[in-house]
């Protein structure tokens, strides 16, 4: 059985993904509080990846990076310490666990790293510089990364758009904004979390053996089609 070290596995895409690779991976989960779920192939480690050193882990095949913000303000509502809190949370974060665990990864059997991106990295949308900004850095860490360990570990990234989780919760606060969302997708949905996690387990799994350094739009066709 693969072990996966999910970052951000108690809430949101996160958990989605440790529910769907529970009954077939060992899941080793690192967030600052335990995912609700308890099941004999989850060890949860508490950690706040901003602020404690990441636990030592000895044995793994896999990464998925889930911590994230949604911090959409006007350019002159943005301050410079929130550019730089959505950099620590979004890249920083990502880069410690990459540097953190790739050792033992790279031992690992079938070794795939998935990271979390945005469509507003591709898409300009207003109020969306900062949190842009940072997903386009952890796009280009996915490419560089995936460049730096080939043939041996796959790197790849998600860019979701809007789908329902606390993070998001704001976006769909009330019938009209959850109508609103829905119509402006050319797909007329956005995305529950457990599509988000299929992705991740296709990615992380041998059917994806030939992906690396690319970023998948999950987008309902937002970004990729114009209706
Ligand atoms: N939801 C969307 O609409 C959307 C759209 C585009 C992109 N994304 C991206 O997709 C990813 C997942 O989003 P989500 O909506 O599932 O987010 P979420 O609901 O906020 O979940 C984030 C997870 O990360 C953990 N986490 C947050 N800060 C942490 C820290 N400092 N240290 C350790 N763990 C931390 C949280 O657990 P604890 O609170 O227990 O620490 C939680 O398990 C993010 O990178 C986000 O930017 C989401």
């Amino acid at each position: 059985m693969r072990t996966i070290i999910v970052v951000g596995g108690s809430k949101g895409i996160g958990n989605a993904i440790v529910e769907t690779l529970l009954p077939t991976h060992h899941v080793i989960n690192i967030s600052r509080t335990a995912p609700e779920v308890t099941h004999d192939n989850l060890t949860h480690h508490q950690c706040d990846v901003t602020k404690d050193a990441l636990p030592e882990i000895e044995n793994a095949d896999g990464l998925v990076y889930c911590p994230g913000s949604i911090n959409l303000k006007p350019i002159n509502r943005l301050s410079v310490d929130d550019f730089k809190d959505d950099f620590e949370i979004n890249v920083i974060g990502a880069v410690k666990a990459v540097q953190a665990y790739l050792p033992t990864i790279k031992k690992g059997e079938n070794p795939s790293i998935v990271m979390f991106s945005t469509v507003a990295s591709k898409l300009g949308m207003p109020f969306h510089s900062s949190v842009a900004a940072s997903k386009s850095a952890v796009e280009g860490l996915t490419k560089s990364l995936a460049a730096e360990m080939a043939p041996t570990v796959r790197v790849n990234a998600i860019a979701p758009t809007v789908t329902d989780t606390n993070l998001a919760s704001k976006l769909l606060r009330n019938d009209k904004m959850i109508d609103n969302m829905t119509e402006r997708h050319p797909l007329k949905k956005f995305l529950a979390p457990k599509e988000v996690a299929s992705m991740a387990e296709f990615l992380l799994s041998d059917k994806a053996a030939s992906l690396t350094g690319q970023v998948f739009e999950m987008d309902c066709g937002i970004v990729s089609v114009k209706i």
